[in-house]
């Protein structure tokens, strides 16, 4: 008998949840930067090509799985493959999110101290060329980050101890539209800057000298980690998702809300970085360090305006992590509250408790504890190598290989189409895609990973 499950009640809810968990960090700092260093618009174009054929086909094959078995990832296998091995990959795909939360969620502090920096106008009252040392003093300091990821974890879990409709659902139909607008703010600001032309032209020249095996893994990496592919946090949410839905539609949707958010974000911070003739290579302190920078001197004279734009800025950027970041607890409460019976409120508290122990480590990692290393990486760095590296395609690979292998194909074809009403024709293509190329795309960035 099927279990009574909270559902989302809207399409625009379903595409708001899942373009909410998509749209993070990912799109903000990490975007701009690696569009800019792999060719422009030329990497755009593979990340399109990326992104349809093979990060739709994992986006639906995840879909599938949730929509058809409404349960976590843990459960969903052992409905269709009871009793075998499939199970505990299943089981990997609960833990990947929630490691990722982990370090995820120390970045998401820092967008909390840098919004409470902007309100408190820590940016207006020194020199501009004093702010991007500000970043290291503060991500270097014992007790502070702690804080601050201590605050955002905070946040996270009230969220989701909120359940699918009053807390997920309500939290992204607010802070999707209101991201969007934040961001167009910047946008506009940033592209009359005097200068802001040469970001924009390093953004979308096509450079396709710079498109080597390098730049293509880096975008199916990219993409993998943009739409949070792999780590059941798709499949958890499709779970969720009324019968009646399009699923194909709700891909489209996020896939596209995701590319939108990217180029918005790109189009917000790479301008105004080149209008302030700063480095557009510098990862990620890029944001937190040469943002306020700008928004200092820009706003010389008028510090009301520096501390209006940064703190919309770094709101923007803590609501982006906030809708990623509840998703990825909500795999795992997805699972000990359906496998273990656990309560919502204590499953919640649970693990945001054991991801935030976790999390302590990865935030002193950047000073009291940057010289302890596992496999040479610091607890921060290993944690992102793990899960962008290696868990999120293992993910990926193990839900194609479900749906093209193990799942009868009537099933998958039955999900897909809504018992035969929708998407029909398409079906095949999407098919094949799961089936075959995804598994071969995936086995690539392995090897990428492994060689370069
Ligand atoms: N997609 C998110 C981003 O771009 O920041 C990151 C993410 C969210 C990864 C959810 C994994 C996940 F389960």
């Amino acid at each position: 008998m099927m279990k009574q499950r909270e559902l989302f009640g809207s399409r625009f809810a379903v595409i708001a949840a899942m373009a909410g968990s998509a749209v993070g960090l990912g799109n903000i700092w990490r975007f701009p930067y690696v569009l800019g260093q792999y060719g422009g618009a030329a990497f755009i174009l593979v990340y399109v090509v990326a992104g349809v054929l093979l990060a739709l086909p994992i986006f639906y094959a995840e879909s599938i799985i949730g929509r058809r078995s409404r349960s976590d990832t843990f459960g969903a296998m052992n409905k269709f493959a009871p009793g075998t091995p499939w199970r505990w990959a299943g089981l990997i795909t609960i833990v990947s999110p929630l490691l990722i939360l982990c370090y995820y969620s120390v970045v998401g502090g820092w967008s909390v101290e840098y919004l409470f920096k902007s309100l408190s106008f820590s940016f207006t009252d020194i020199p501009a060329e004093k702010i991007p040392a500000l970043f290291n003093t503060f991500i270097t300091s014992a007790w502070q980050p702690v804080v601050s990821h201590t605050v955002f974890m905070a946040m996270v879990a009230f969220i989701v101890l909120g359940g699918v409709k009053s807390g997920i659902e309500k939290f992204s139909k607010l802070a999707m539209p209101a991201l969007l607008f934040l961001l167009l703010v910047i946008v506009g600001y940033s592209l009359t800057l005097p200068g802001s032309f040469k970001g924009v032209e390093y953004l979308l020249k096509p450079d396709f000298s710079k498109l080597t095996a390098d730049g293509i893994s880096a975008a199916m990496g990219q993409a993998f980690f943009s739409l949070s592919l792999g780590v059941g946090t798709i499949l958890t949410y499709s779970s969720y998702v009324k019968k009646e839905e399009n699923l194909m539609v709700s891909g489209v949707g996020t896939a596209v809300s995701d590319l939108m958010f990217a180029l918005i974000a790109a189009f917000a911070v790479m301008p105004a970085v080149f209008a302030a003739g700063l480095e557009p290579g510098s990862g990620p302190g890029l944001v937190f360090e040469t943002l306020p920078y700008i928004f200092n001197r820009m706003g010389t004279g008028l510090p009301v305006m520096t501390t209006f734009l940064s703190a919309i800025f770094f709101l923007a950027i803590l609501a982006a992590a906030l809708t990623s970041a509840i998703s990825m607890l909500e795999v795992g409460v997805a699972f000990l509250t359906d496998e273990w019976k656990m309560n919502r409120r204590k499953a919640t508290l649970l693990l945001a408790f054991l991801c935030w122990l976790v999390g302590i480590l990865c935030s002193l990692s950047f000073g009291p504890l940057a010289h302890v290393k596992l496999l040479g990486y610091t607890f921060f760095n290993f944690l992102d190598h793990l899960c962008s590296d290696w868990l999120m395609p293992l993910g990926g690979l193990i839900f194609t290989l479900f749906v093209g292998w193990k799942m009868s194909r009537a099933d998958v074809r039955d999900e897909f189409t809504n018992g035969g009403t929708v998407n029909r024709r398409l079906f095949g293509v999407v098919y094949f895609l799961m089936r075959y190329l995804a598994p071969v795309g995936i086995a690539v960035v392995f090897l990428s990973n492994l060689l370069l």
